[in-house]
């Protein structure tokens, strides 16, 4: 018999973890009907934690509240509608990210995945592009095929993660050597179980080769990489900045950015982060 693909491989992976119900109902209410804030409050209404952790945000620093939002209504008005939807959907996929990977730095992959977001849509804002919460959806979402190969290979793929995280390297080669396939290609597999974006979906697929995307999603893709870039840059995550090189410059590329204008944008996008820092640990 041949060896399988790894595309089937990847179609034999048996059950995918489902999207959190949360995440799907409130990516689904869309940010232009009347009755959106409403909807967005019931939803959260029916998590406590989430009503908890909504609050939190809204009276963080960043925000500098003079006096303390105490309701949901309030919070979603200090926030915005969109900034609100994306704090309720990071919550919930922040379980997915945070399932399984024992011995590995506590919480490394969703922060990697929440600061992958802050710092790529500090770039898309900064841009003056008009996808900047499409780019912190795809940035929130963009690893998490490593969070289906934890589940699925536990111990060959935790160790395959310790191993990133003591010595580096390149962490998309390392998985190929290893398995035959890489987080990117388990990512698509699921995120086309979850059948949310296109968007989103061709980030997952593609933010280490972004010049493979579909053109029409080149640019979402692109941003998402250059954060990604930062993240790794800061230690923010597993694996060694030089192995990004490629998918950077192929960023900078589509989005026609030479050295200097990248630099300039990238301090926008630290300085992002550093704004939000208390958003990535106390979520
Ligand atoms: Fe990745
Ligand atoms: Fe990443």
């Amino acid at each position: 018999m041949s060896p399988m693909t790894p595309q089937e491989v990847i179609q034999n992976l048996g059950d995918l973890p489902p999207l959190p119900q949360v995440a799907a109902r409130a990516i689904r209410i869309s940010a232009d009907s009347d009755t959106s804030s409403k909807q967005l409050q019931n939803l959260i209404r029916t998590d406590q934690a989430l009503s908890a952790q909504l609050l939190r945000v809204a009276n963080s620093a960043m925000f500098g509240r003079m006096r303390e939002v105490a309701t949901l209504t309030e919070a979603i008005l200090t926030l915005g509608f969109s900034t609100a939807r994306s704090v309720v959907i990071a919550s919930s996929v922040k379980n997915l990210y945070n399932r399984g990977p024992a011995n590995l730095k506590e919480r490394i992959l969703w922060e990697h995945a929440l600061a992958t977001a802050i710092t790529g849509s500090a770039f898309s804002r900064s841009m003056r592009f008009s996808v900047t919460e499409e780019v912190f959806l795809a940035g929130l979402m963009h690893d998490i095929g490593k969070s289906a190969m934890v589940l699925k290979f536990p111990e060959s793929y935790i160790a395959l993660l310790r191993r990133i995280q003591e010595e580096g390297g390149d962490g998309l080669n390392m998985e190929l050597d290893t398995f035959g396939f890489d987080h990117s290609m388990v990512g698509e597999a699921l995120l086309r179980s979850w059948n949310l974006s296109e968007g989103i979906e061709a980030t997952v697929r593609w933010h280490h080769e972004p010049l493979q995307a579909p053109p029409e999603h080149r640019r979402v893709v692109a941003l998402v990489a250059l954060g990604n870039q930062v993240a790794i840059d800061l230690q923010i995550g597993l694996g060694s900045p030089d192995s990004l090189a490629g998918a950077t410059w192929e960023a900078m590329d589509i989005l026609q950015l030479d050295d200097g204008t990248y630099q300039e944008h990238r301090i926008g996008a630290l300085e992002a982060l550093e704004r939000d820092r208390a958003l990535i640990t106390d979520f």
